[in-house]
């Protein structure tokens, strides 16, 4: 499975903190924003990855996130010249995709909470697997409406007269029919690719599973002003509460498997003197203390 994290878009509505560095780069009260989105493709077991991003955006995310060594993973970068619809990233990315399934996550949406990705990924065979997710506001979203018997039967982008509170997160796993189905789309009446547009093809080819996420997941939007600070509250009051970090791309790459403990080490070391390097530290600490109560 490859991964691919979408971080394009002008920005316009974090406007002026957009002026020069990209929504994605903002801070999600102690991290990037894209960190948040990498965990999850990680915490995913995801470790091919490619970051699509406007020309003038890419050399920051290069700089941040490098090659993906430093975790264990490999990133790719590819240019969206111009912002023409969330499946124009599998058109950008079709010789990175390969053969392969592929991930494609929003660079502005942050998950935490429970195991309804992993288990989507670990299952995921072929055909789309996209998730529902109730919502006050679904008029801002793709919105998915089901039957009594918990089938999806329509989905719509930003639909006026929403038919359900169900929203469509910005996390989609498809199958490699995927880059076929989108060059045969048209470009919808704002002039982009819609997902939604592959997501009803998937459906109409009766390939489209949809998982309802549960309560206890949050699913946070970082797009405007007042959703991106709701989020940073979000993420401090929980790694205040539970003294764990939420996206914290090394963490979970160490618990993955993608990175040993002595690399891990490594990386804190490396890092200055600051509250991230203790907490690795600390996640370091803890994992020489369990390995030696092991039995022998
Ligand atoms: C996009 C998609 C929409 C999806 C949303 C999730 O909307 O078009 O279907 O529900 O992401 O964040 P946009 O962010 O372009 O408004």
């Amino acid at each position: 499975m490859k991964g691919i994290i979408l971080a394009g878009g002008a920005g316009s509505r974090l406007y002026p903190l957009t002026l020069v560095a990209s929504k994605q780069l903002q801070p999600v009260y102690d991290k990037p924003m894209v960190y948040y989105p990498l965990t999850t493709l990680i915490e995913g077991g995801i470790r091919e990855l490619c970051l699509i991003s406007t020309p003038q955006d890419l050399p920051r995310f290069r700089q941040l996130l490098g090659d993906g060594s430093a975790w264990g993973l490999s990133i790719e970068y590819r240019e969206q010249a111009k912002p023409e619809g969330i499946a124009q990233a599998f058109l950008i990315a079709e010789s990175f995709i390969g053969p392969d399934a592929v991930t494609l996550i929003l660079g502005d949406n942050v998950f935490y909470g429970g195991e309804s990705f992993y288990r989507a990924f670990a299952e995921f065979r072929s055909g789309a697997t996209i998730f529902g997710y109730h919502v006050n506001d679904p008029e801002r979203y793709g919105v998915v409406e089901f039957d009594a018997r918990g089938q999806a039967i329509s989905i719509e982008e930003k639909p006026r007269s929403p038919k359900s509170n169900y929203a469509v997160p910005g996390l989609y796993i498809f199958d490699n029919q995927v880059v076929q189905i989108t060059k045969d789309l048209k470009p919808s009446a704002r002039g982009e690719l819609e997902i939604t547009d592959v997501n009803v093809e998937y459906m109409r080819r009766e390939q489209l599973r949809v998982h309802r996420l549960s309560r206890g997941f949050a699913w946070l939007d970082a797009g405007t002003s007042s959703s991106l600070h709701e989020a940073s509250a979000y993420v401090q009051t929980i790694e205040k509460r539970a003294g764990i970090k939420i996206g914290c791309p090394e963490e979970a790459a160490f618990r993955r498997g993608f990175l040993s403990l002595d690399k891990l080490e490594a990386q804190a070391n490396r890092m200055p003197k600051c509250e991230y390097r203790e907490y690795l530290t600390e996640v370091v600490a803890e994992a020489k203390r369990l390995a030696r109560n092991l039995p022998q």
